[in-house]
């Protein structure tokens, strides 16, 4: 497991930002047109307390979270449990334990694929994709400022051109999407840096932060299964 400390220690938080993310629901409105689910198959790979899974319910025919650390995967299938097309499962990138060729589209946010070492997940995710399926992957853009200048402060060994350039020559391409994080209160933003930052960091980020609001742009990147024979 990687460890994931903002929604393993601090779960209200957590799921506080994901209702401030993107307001405008520009990641969604993006993905669909990269790799449309209606109708279709979805497998979101460490998904969490299982946010976006009735997002893609909304249209998908079935949807699969998969995520390795215990109390998300009961939080997860407590939020799904009145969907029958919804199912949550204990694994993680590396195993899904999933058919082989039973997904059409392949969905991570924030979890996992963060660049070389992502390698078995990616390889894991073509085998249970079906020919023309794809796999998104969601992550934060750390080159577009001022969100990725903290991140890049609090993380000096994290290179995000280095995890792009992984992507971009193992058969990925990349949209960015620049999205809006609108906070009801200055509290709100507090905790939501204070569990993405170090101290340091975070009261840096609070006081560069007027306002109740926050540009942050993500990157997606996505590989297709190819159809037919592959030479
Ligand atoms: C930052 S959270 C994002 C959760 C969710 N995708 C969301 O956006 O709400 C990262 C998640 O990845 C999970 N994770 C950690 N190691 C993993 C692995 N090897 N395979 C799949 N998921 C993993 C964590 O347990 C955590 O739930």
């Amino acid at each position: 497991m990687i460890p994931s400390p903002n929604i393993w220690h601090w779960p209200d938080v957590y799921e506080l930002e994901n209702k401030v993310q993107d307001v405008d629901g520009a990641v969604f409105a993006a993905l669909e047109s990269i790799a449309p689910w209606a109708g279709r198959d979805v497998v979101d790979v460490g998904c969490g307390a299982g946010f976006h899974l009735p997002i893609f319910a909304g249209s998908a025919r079935t949807v699969v979270g998969v995520e390795p650390y215990r109390p998300l995967v009961k939080a997860a299938k407590r939020r799904t449990s009145d969907d029958d097309r919804i199912r949550v499962v204990r694994g993680s990138a590396e195993d899904l334990s999933l058919p082989d060729a039973s997904a059409d589209v392949v969905h991570a946010r924030t979890a996992y694929f963060f660049g070389p070492k992502s390698a078995p997940g990616i390889e894991e995710a073509m085998r249970v994709l079906r020919p023309g399926g794809a796999l998104v992957i969601v992550d934060l853009d750390a080159t577009a400022h001022p969100y990725g200048e903290w991140m890049c402060t609090d993380l000096p060994h994290y290179s995000p051109k280095a995890a792009e350039s992984f992507f971009l020559t193992t058969g990925f391409d990349i949209t960015r999407v620049d999205t809006r994080w609108v906070f009801p209160d200055r509290e709100a933003l507090a905790a939501v840096l204070g569990i993405e930052f170090s101290k340091r960091i975070a009261a840096r980020a609070l006081a560069e932060t007027p306002g109740l609001a926050l540009d942050v742009r993500y990157r997606i990147h996505c590989r297709r299964k190819a159809r037919g024979f592959v030479v």
